[in-house]
């Protein structure tokens, strides 16, 4: 498992950060900035993206995850994720995440205080659910 150094997590909380100056929450005003560390030490971004229809709406977990995929990475070693009071991720971001790999780290960061809260996946989604519960083709 790789695990990041003190530094490296700075540079990850300064770009979630960054990308949640992007967020569009124009009906929550709630708004958060991700930021995936991919081994090999390239980050890739996201932003949480609203909807009028509510349900719509995609964290920025979500979109910084679907994002790297795209651009061809799927070795996610840490994820910081930037909002007021430093929130950790919904649980449907947990599970989208945990297709990746549960050793993942996640940096919870508020962006008023500074505050870091820093646990593995499996720590907050014990017990996933994961490919091996389903049937093989
Ligand atoms: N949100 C995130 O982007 N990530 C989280 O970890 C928690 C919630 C967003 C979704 C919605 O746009 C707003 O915050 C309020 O729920």
């Amino acid at each position: 498992m790789t695990e990041l150094k003190s530094r490296e997590i700075d540079r990850l909380v300064r770009a979630a950060c960054e990308a949640r100056d992007q967020a569009y929450a124009p009906h929550s005003h709630f708004y958060v900035g991700a930021a995936l560390w991919i081994n090999g030490g390239e980050i890739v971004t996201g932003c949480n993206v609203e909807n009028a229809s509510y349900s719509l709406t995609i964290c920025a977990e979500r979109v910084a995850a679907a994002t790297a995929v795209a651009q061809g990475h799927r070795d996610f070693v840490a994820i910081a994720i930037a909002s007021v009071g430093g929130v950790k991720p919904c649980g449907a971001c947990r599970q989208f995440l945990s297709e990746f790999g549960a050793d993942l780290q996640v940096v919870m960061t508020d962006v008023l205080t500074g505050t870091r809260q820093i646990r593995q996946l499996s720590y907050l989604l014990p017990d996933a659910f994961d490919a091996s519960r389903l049937p093989v083709t």
